[in-house]
């Protein structure tokens, strides 16, 4: 007699009805991944149902595009019909908590963009409704996709190998440079009631979740700063066509201490003039190193010091070989992949968790983890760059990795 995977999960539907809900740059992103899991990896049947969005006619558009059967603008009505079983969240920060809450409570199987939410609060709400999901069978997942980037996958497995030895130091750095023009105009990103924070919530969670993540480790201490260099902004709504106050930072350092005694720094600015999307990672230990950047993603930089001195030296890892993360469903070796793969591995992972009633990862206890170090470094900015200590952590789980 076999047991059944979970006693109260509902039989799997022969095909999972898909909706996404958000058009616009991660709704295009998620998109893409939904079209073209299925010619890549061996993934459960499912159908690309419904497109959310509240213009219809733009929705409606989009949704012709990017392959949805059809368009909505009410996702509340579209969360409780019956064909569909799984909620992709693509919209601000400040429509999670609702979202994925009623969505998890209809029992759909729910993947949410980063931050996991705006707040603590809602970020601990839709934690416990995950956990009452998970009981039913139901499965969520928050989509840091730099998890699925190959060469990061890779210096994981190195890093928990021991090949690095005793990680000391950690440096993070997210860069980008949208917002250096002082009058670039306000959006809901710049508003602390839409985005929660700036540069923090938006990459330095995406730095912060890779520390985590490359080192399995817990954060126990954190001091931050935050600074806004850019105050006010044209072309908000609220200010006619006057200047609005920008309500969230424009930059973030943090120092992160982790529970093995190794240390991180976290530097994130969407105001750094000439950096697009630089995400740079750099991992120290005493037998080694490991070196990233997203500019270059196939690659992996690699220094083993436990080589000869005089052979020692950092080499350049092509991480684009069949035995590499998720690389055996992409094509010959050397054939470089791009920042969307990320979003496609995503799904795949997704789909396969909920197929095989398998924790995905990172669960929304990772997420809210996040949440945690995010919430210190506020807390600590405004204490001067107080040193705050962090309550005990969620365990960090591995994903369903690799092709
Ligand atoms: N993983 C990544 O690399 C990455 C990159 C960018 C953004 N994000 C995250 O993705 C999320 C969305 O960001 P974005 O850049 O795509 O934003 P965006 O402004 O480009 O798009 C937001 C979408 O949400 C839709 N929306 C807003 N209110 C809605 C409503 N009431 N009903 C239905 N749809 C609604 C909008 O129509 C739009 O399509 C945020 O949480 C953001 O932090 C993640």
């Amino acid at each position: 007699m076999t047991t059944p995977a979970h006693p109260t999960a509902t039989p799997a539907p022969p095909s999972l009805g898909v909706a996404a809900i958000g058009y616009a740059f991660m709704g295009k992103a998620h998109s893409n991944a939904w079209r073209n899991v299925a010619s890549f990896f061996d993934v459960p049947a499912f159908e690309q149902k419904v497109l959310v969005g509240r213009d219809a006619t733009a929705v409606a558009e989009a949704a012709t595009k990017y392959g949805w059967a059809e368009a909505a603008t009410d996702w509340r009505e579209v969360i409780n019909r019956d064909d569909i079983h799984i909620i992709d969240i693509c919209a601000p920060g400040w429509m999670h908590a609702e979202i994925a809450i009623a969505a998890l409570e209809a029992g759909k199987h729910v993947l949410v963009e980063k931050p996991l939410a705006n707040t603590l609060a809602e970020a601990e709400l839709m934690t416990a409704a995950a956990a009452k999901a998970r009981a039913r069978g139901v499965q969520s997942m928050i989509g840091f996709n730099y998890r699925r980037v190959p060469a990061l996958a890779l210096a994981r497995e190195l890093i928990a190998e021991g090949r690095l030895g005793t990680v000391r130091h950690v440096r993070a750095a997210y860069l980008q440079d949208w917002l250096a023009d002082d009058q670039s105009p306000m959006t809901w990103r710049l508003r602390k009631e839409t985005a929660g924070s700036g540069a923090l919530g938006d990459i330095a969670s995406h730095a912060i979740d890779q520390v985590l993540y490359l080192l399995g480790d817990q954060v126990t201490e954190v001091t931050g700063r935050l600074h806004t260099f850019v105050p006010q902004r044209p072309g908000g709504k609220a200010a006619g066509d006057g200047l609005e106050d920008v309500t969230v930072d424009d930059a973030a350092w943090a120092t992160l201490s982790l529970a093995s005694g190794a240390i991180a720094s976290v530097e994130v600015s969407r105001v750094a003039t000439g950096q697009k999307n630089s995400l740079k990672l750099e991992i120290y230990g005493d037998r080694g190193t490991i070196l990233f950047d997203l500019e270059n993603l196939n690659e992996l930089g690699f220094l083993d010091a436990t080589a000869p001195v005089r052979e020692q030296g950092f080499r350049r890892i092509l991480v684009n070989e069949p035995e590499h993360p998720y690389l055996e469903a992409w094509w010959p070796q050397g054939h470089i992949i791009g920042w969307e793969h990320t979003f496609t591995h995503q799904v795949r992972d997704f789909l396969l968790a909920v197929r095989d009633q398998t924790p995905p990862s990172p669960s929304f206890e990772e997420g809210l983890n996040v949440q945690y170090i995010l919430n210190a470094v506020e807390e600590s900015a405004a204490a001067k760059s107080a040193l705050i200590q962090l309550p005990g952590a969620a365990p960090e789980t591995s994903p369903t990795e690799g092709a």
